[in-house]
């Protein structure tokens, strides 16, 4: 969308995974201070946003009335403090006739609604897909739903970040680039690595079989998923593949930097989505890897390619899972790499140069007839495998990658 906003994939955070329903403003004015405290805000992660369960029905005038329990006193007061950190404030609602969990939804209020989100001084509204009142199931009706609020918040005058959260539904990443600066492209997630037991909505090519959210993604299931359209973004409008469970428990660490990997370099706005106010220093360390997170804001905007996959059938030496291996070009010349073994056991993996370099027409492009240093961003360092060794135009260079491990490889000019 062309608001100025999100040239590269928004960071924040989001209390949604975490914390579900349970919000107030001790909630958002403690986590936006631990951002800061510890960083995570100069990092890049900007946005506080605040998900489902803030409201409290509307007012005779017909605005939005906040929950004063949760939120004594009121939501300006949040926004204030949020921006005294040099962070935007996000919030929340549906265009539906109820948000997810059934509280007031914005359909048929959306001037209403936009003006007072901007008098609030909101800076990103995340706006999702339930109680849709059956407008939906064609991209036309879609647009049209989700085009009002996008025009009632350019309206206001402020800049707000639009993130349209409609899974995937109608194809989002055909239609919504000119009306939204991110849409959500699958069902929610879950803490899970792999769960190939449950289907994950979205799961088809088309991506048209996105009815509700209630089906649980896990990592595997969404980047399986996206990669059919992942390279339908750019800059000002992205797929977002739902915030981050990084810090939630639900898996290792090698898996967690996994999907942070495929988040950052498939151009997913980045939202943390566990409590900050506890964050552990690995999770941490995974949540603020500089190379990561350049991979990400990496200016071009260009999602990465999947070159190939392999699912090892039966337990044999290599264990039983999936193997994919990506690459894309960067803003300055490199090329990322990424070698994905979600597979139970360590796997020896090779990349060619005719996988990483091959352009859009299959041909290897001329960046590839110079030879390469490769680089493993998560352990800054060349892997021990490569180690002296520079991968040649029609060479092949070979990692070991343990379980669920992989090389995020930059390959750099050696010139
Ligand atoms: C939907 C969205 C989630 C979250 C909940 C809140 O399920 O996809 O991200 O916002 O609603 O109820």
């Amino acid at each position: 969308m062309n608001n100025g906003l999100a040239a590269t994939p928004q960071m924040g955070w989001d209390n949604w995974n975490a914390y579900g329903c349970d919000v107030s403003a001790d909630l958002l004015l403690d986590s936006a201070q631990a951002m800061a405290d510890l960083g995570l805000r100069d990092v890049g992660y900007h946005y506080v946003i605040l998900d489902d369960c803030w409201s409290d029905g509307r007012y005779e005038n017909g605005s939005l009335r906040p929950n004063f329990e949760k939120f004594p006193n009121g939501m300006a007061a949040i926004a204030d403090y949020i921006h005294s950190l040099g962070m935007g404030y996000g919030m929340y609602s549906s265009a539906g006739k109820y948000t997810c969990a059934q509280y007031a939804g914005s359909l048929g209020h959306e001037t209403t609604d936009a003006n007072t989100f901007a008098s609030w001084g909101v800076d990103y509204l995340k706006y999702d897909n339930c109680y849709n009142e059956g407008q939906s199931g064609n991209p036309n009706i879609s647009y049209a739903r989700y085009e009002k609020m996008s025009t009632a918040l350019n309206n206001t005058g402020r800049p707000i970040l639009y993130s349209m959260c409609n899974w995937g539904q109608d194809r989002p990443w055909d239609w919504a680039f000119t009306i939204a600066n991110s849409w959500r492209a699958t069902g929610d997630i879950t803490d899970f690595f792999d769960r190939p037991d449950v289907r994950c909505p979205c799961e088809d090519k088309e991506g048209l079989n996105c009815e509700f959210p209630g089906f649980h993604c896990s990592v595997m299931n969404i980047i399986n998923k996206m990669v059919w359209t992942i390279q339908r973004s750019q800059p000002g409008g992205w797929n977002d593949l739902d915030a981050l469970e990084v810090g939630n428990g639900g898996m290792s660490d090698e898996e967690y930097k996994l999907h942070m990997t495929m988040w950052a370099s498939m151009k997913s706005p980045l939202l943390i989505g566990t409590n900050v106010q506890t964050l552990d220093a690995k999770s941490y360390s995974i949540l603020t890897n500089p190379a990561i997170l350049a991979l990400s804001q990496d200016p071009a905007g260009a999602a990465i390619i999947r070159r190939w996959s392999y699912q090892v059938p039966q337990k044999d030496i290599f264990g039983v899972g999936e193997v994919q291996m990506f690459s894309g070009s960067l803003s300055n010349g490199d090329y990322a790499v990424v070698l994905l073994n979600a597979a139970t056991d360590e796997m020896h993996m090779n990349a060619t140069a005719g996988d990483i370099f091959v352009d859009e027409g299959g041909k290897i492009s001329a960046a590839a007839k110079s030879a390469w240093d490769v680089y493993d961003l998560w352990a800054n360092r060349m892997p021990d495998s490569v180690a002296n060794q520079i991968l040649q135009s029609n060479g092949t260079a070979g990692f070991s990658a343990a379980q669920n491990y992989y090389y995020n490889a930059t390959a750099q000019s050696y010139a």
